[in-house]
């Protein structure tokens, strides 16, 4: 059996399921009342600069050219997706520099080489799409790579320990792995790939607060804030249906003090 590789969840956001999920979100759904909020405090200048990764069939980025940001790039790996954000772009009226790369090689990005962002957004959990805690790490850093110092994060995951429920799932997913039992697709613990009607296959790796803060400190961020949803607004039953609670997370692009040189 093939484990989870970047191809593999590159290939599921490609497939016309996933394609169809996505781009109605975009043309429906808009942003969570979530997302507002967390925008409106953590990105009050609509001239920044600002990059989205993972920008998926365009829900975020287009909301964001709607709010009156007028300097946006987004990017994704999935191709269908993309083209699927620039048709909405059209469509809408909407100028977002769009781009195909894989967020671990952000760095050989040709279009990036003369910017350096205010702001990135890796909204709806997108990065922990990415296999391997080592993947992750790199496009953590790439993105910081890509970023002025001060620059400020704004992305999401799952939180292992959100529920008392959750808790117990995953003390019971512990003792798979701890005989070997695990799903021999999933590369780490925390790792999901389940398959859902309407949505398709998804690779997920769900971390708990830890792991977050110490991979933004390996990466040249500074952990800023973190909140659940359901702390920062209660969703509409639509919003609700398109996605589970997550947790935010806002975090700095290190800025060295001059005492450190
Ligand atoms: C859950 S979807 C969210 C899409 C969109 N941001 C939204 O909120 O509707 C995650 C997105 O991240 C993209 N993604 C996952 N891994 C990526 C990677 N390594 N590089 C670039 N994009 C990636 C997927 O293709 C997908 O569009």
């Amino acid at each position: 059996m093939k484990k989870i590789s970047p191809k593999i969840v590159r290939a599921d956001f490609n497939d016309l399921t996933a394609v169809v999920h996505y781009t109605r979100a975009a043309h429906t759904l808009g942003l969570w009342a979530s997302e507002r909020i967390l925008l409106d405090r953590y990105f009050p200048d609509k001239n920044a600069q600002l990059l989205e990764a993972g920008c998926g069939a365009g829900r975020v980025a287009v909301a964001l050219w709607e709010m009156g940001y007028r300097h946006l790039h987004a990017f994704d790996f999935a191709e269908e997706l993309l083209a699927q954000a620039q048709s909405l772009c059209i469509e809408r009226k909407v100028r977002i520099t769009l781009f195909h790369v894989d967020a671990i090689h952000l760095a050989a990005c040709s279009i990036l080489s003369d910017i350096r962002f205010d702001g990135v957004l890796f909204m709806f959990n997108g990065l922990m799409q990415i296999p391997l805690r080592r993947n992750r790490r790199r496009a953590l850093r790439q993105l910081a790579a890509v970023c002025r110092p001060g620059a400020t994060f704004l992305f999401t995951t799952h939180d292992r320990d959100s529920s008392p429920t959750e808790q117990a799932l995953w003390r019971l997913e512990a003792r798979r792995w701890a005989r070997g039992r695990q799903d021999p697709v999933l590369r780490e613990f925390g790792d999901r790939y389940y398959e859902e009607a309407g949505i398709g296959r998804t690779f997920m790796h769900l971390p708990d607060r830890a792991e977050i803060l110490a991979d933004l400190v390996a990466t040249g961020w500074q952990h800023e804030h973190d909140v659940m949803r359901r702390a920062v607004a209660a969703e509409s039953r639509s919003v609700r249906d398109f996605s589970d609670d997550c947790r935010f997370w806002v975090a700095k692009k290190f800025a060295p003090s001059p005492s450190h040189g």
